[in-house]
């Protein structure tokens, strides 16, 4: 890569390892859910960073954080950044957290090297970009692009039964409006996400950035299923209304509405499935699942979502087992905005880093700002593809490169006015 700015990589990783250690799970597990202790610790280390670089922060009622480097015309819209900093049960140390630290290292090096940005430059740590408390993604961008009504926002449970309302009071965001996490229309010129790529493509080619055009269209089902318990040794077989049965064929249902959608690019994971009592001896009386289906096309997601609806109420008819179905979300894929694309291109060009143009099979907060403002994301490869897992790594150098062509991206977008 040709160097044209000073991107400290050795800071930057030195940074991902100290995020890193604020989790709830030992090294090198990162565990980080919406308003858990580790995740508020997180958001008090990557604000005081932020600080130490002279930056503005504000949050809002939702716990989003804006970062804001002041441009020299501050009427103008602001050209933003930003990632999430959460993190499921298990994950790894880098998604997100690149698009976070990432972007406050890009920041940085362009202070240090002198520029001057015309429009204001915004770092945005998005909330719960992951779905792990409240079981649907990018709640933080979702409000923000006001693609998530304030109704649906109070109704939404944790898996104990706390509402939004009362977790974001414990957090601190209490005293302010849900109502006024709504961005007004034209807030931001332009975004742009760093992220890791999350797929295997980059590393395959030995590609050291890509570009992304489309991010897949994410759903998420949750299924609450009532069966009938009692003593494993006592009821017999054809007695029984066990819930997790039930479940079970559900989520055999949803891998043959996948399979055969039709489309390859439909995959479908039951990825919760809790049951009670949870006792050896006890037939399972009910069961939670919680299904995420995707697709990059719309027709086949919505045709593989329709199966899996339709399965549900047979699967729980023949069992005796009764059922609730909640859509929590269906969303559309997002398109990236051509001139941003070319932007990210030809910032890569002039590094000398060649630029693939790729789809999102993973969802990210961009889906949401692509509703309210021309989007894009910048990947880096990782290894094997592997990601949601404590061996997700991307390499500094690789790291720096995302950096670095970001950087220049930004520096690009805040120069025009
Ligand atoms: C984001 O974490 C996703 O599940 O795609
Ligand atoms: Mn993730
Ligand atoms: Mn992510």
């Amino acid at each position: 890569m040709k160097q044209t700015l000073p991107i400290n990589s050795e800071r930057l990783q030195r940074q991902i390892d100290e995020l890193a250690a604020i989790s709830a799970a030992p090294a090198p597990v990162v565990t980080r859910v919406l308003f858990s202790e580790a995740d508020l610790r997180a958001r008090e280390y990557v604000k005081n960073l932020c600080r130490e670089a002279g930056l503005t922060i504000q949050e809002d009622a939702v716990g989003n954080i804006f970062v804001r480097w002041i441009g020299k015309d501050s009427s103008l819209p602001l050209v933003a950044t930003g990632s999430h900093i959460d993190a499921i049960p298990n994950a790894g140390r880098y998604d997100g957290v690149v698009g976070v630290l990432g972007a406050l290292e890009a920041i940085r090096a362009l202070q240090e090297s002198g520029f001057e940005p015309q429009r204001s430059i915004e770092l945005i740590i998005f909330t719960a970009e992951e779905p792990t408390r409240f079981g649907i993604g990018c709640l933080g961008s979702r409000l923000l692009a006001g693609a998530l009504s304030l109704e649906k926002a109070a109704s939404l449970r944790d898996p104990e039964g706390k509402s939004l309302e009362e977790l974001r009071g414990d957090a601190g965001f209490g005293g302010q409006d849900l109502k006024k996490v709504k961005l007004a229309a034209g807030s931001y010129s332009s975004f742009v996400e760093l992220h890791i790529e999350q797929g295997p493509l980059l590393e395959k080619e030995n590609i050291p950035i890509g570009v992304v055009e489309k991010i897949a269209a994410p759903s998420t089902l949750r299924v609450q299923l009532t069966g009938v318990g009692g003593h494993a040794g006592a009821v017999l077989m054809p007695e029984r209304h066990d819930a997790l049965l039930a479940g079970a064929e559900i989520a055999l249902a949803v891998e043959q509405a996948a399979l055969n959608s039709g489309s390859p690019d439909t995959v479908g994971t039951t990825g919760v499935f809790r049951i009670e009592p949870g006792a050896v001896n006890s037939v399972p009386c009910r069961a939670w699942l919680e299904i995420d289906l995707r697709d990059t096309q719309l027709p086949t997601r919505d045709g593989a979502l329709k199966k899996i609806e339709q399965a549900v109420p047979e699967i729980c008819k023949k069992r005796g087992v009764t059922f609730e179905l909640q859509r929590l979300n269906v969303d559309a894929p997002a398109i990236c905005d051509p001139s941003l694309v070319n932007a990210v291109s030809e910032a890569g060009r002039e590094l000398g880093l060649e630029v693939k143009k790729m789809i999102s099979r993973a969802y990210h907060d961009s889906l949401f700002m692509a509703q309210i403002c021309p989007t894009t994301m910048i990947f880096i490869p990782c290894r094997g593809g592997v990601s949601h897992r404590p061996d997700e790594y991307s390499s500094p150098e690789q790291i720096k490169n995302g950096v670095a062509v970001l950087a220049a991206t930004l520096a690009r977008l805040a120069s025009n006015s």
